[in-house]
């Protein structure tokens, strides 16, 4: 049977890329961010995960506002990184695990989730940019990937008590899984930010630290914010909640907080990160 190890969630600021490929992590501005990660790191050691199944939400690239699905999971065996306009290098394609994919679907569908299924999917920097903070140096990726996209961009969001229920569905779908796999589950986005209009540059670390407090012990309070509610507390891409609800929902029963960092802000957002697995 297959064992998920635990949950990742992270922000993914494209500025993140343009660090990475310029070698400053160590620079002031940078090192509150990555460092961060090394207990992370030490955490995958021991965690050795085979698969990464990724909630995280496209801005454009592979879904635009032409056609938008609510919940989309990929189906391909292998996903390109494509230019995005961030002006920062795309990274190595990521190999797809099919077979996973089609279980989950199956399973999600049997659930009464209406998903799309991708057998083609490019992916953007909200899957890209934590792989690469979560397995960085290059070379080959040593975990396979599923990416299921959550909307973001175009109200009507899904709500946060659904992104939960969508979690909780992935991970009883993955613990049904018939293979020896180790699984991590991701979340990529937030915290509280809002990039344009009246509010650019909205952050709220209060609500953000109760949500890292609230999402490891009482992850049900958090589906009682309306998405009105999130984007006023949080900031308009302080939407991107919906996929670190989601991981934690995959994540059956109690769990305990491995490691967190917080740091604002990177960009225009404020950087959380939590590793957590089953208590
Ligand atoms: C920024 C944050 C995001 O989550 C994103 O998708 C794009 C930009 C930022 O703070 O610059
Ligand atoms: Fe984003």
């Amino acid at each position: 049977m297959a064992t998920i190890t635990g949950a990742v969630m992270t922000a993914h600021v494209p500025a993140i890329g343009g660090a990475i490929a310029k070698g400053i992590q160590q620079d002031p501005y940078w090192k509150p961010l990555f460092d961060g990660f090394p207990p992370v790191h030490a955490w995958l050691a021991r965690a050795k995960p085979d698969v990464a199944v990724v909630f995280y939400n496209d801005h454009g690239l592979n879904f635009f506002l032409d056609k938008l699905p609510t919940f989309a999971v990929g189906a391909a065996p292998e996903y390109r990184n494509a230019d995005e306009g961030w002006g920062i290098p795309t990274v190595r394609p990521f190999r797809g695990d099919p077979e996973l994919s089609w279980h989950l679907i199956e399973s999600l569908v049997a659930d009464e989730f209406d998903i799309t299924t991708c057998q083609e999917m490019l992916v953007d920097h909200a899957l890209t940019l934590p792989m690469a903070l979560l397995w960085p140096g290059g070379g080959e990726w040593p975990v396979r990937v599923v990416p299921i996209a959550m909307n973001h961009v175009q109200h009507p969001l899904p709500s946060l008590r659904r992104s939960y229920h969508l979690g909780q569905a992935v991970g009883r779908a993955l613990q049904a899984w018939d293979e020896d796999a180790r699984i991590v589950v991701l979340g990529t986005g937030g915290l509280s930010h809002q990039l344009d209009g009246k509010r650019a540059g909205f952050l709220n670390k209060p609500f953000d630290l109760m949500c890292m407090d609230a999402i490891v012990d009482d992850p049900e309070k958090l589906t009682r914010y309306s998405t009105v509610d999130i984007v006023r507390e949080a900031g308009a891409q302080g939407t991107e909640l919906m996929t670190w609800v989601a991981a934690r929902g995959a994540l059956a029963g109690p769990v305990r907080k491995v490691h967190s960092n917080y740091h604002i802000p990177i960009s225009n957002t404020a950087a959380g990160l939590m590793v957590m697995e089953a208590a």
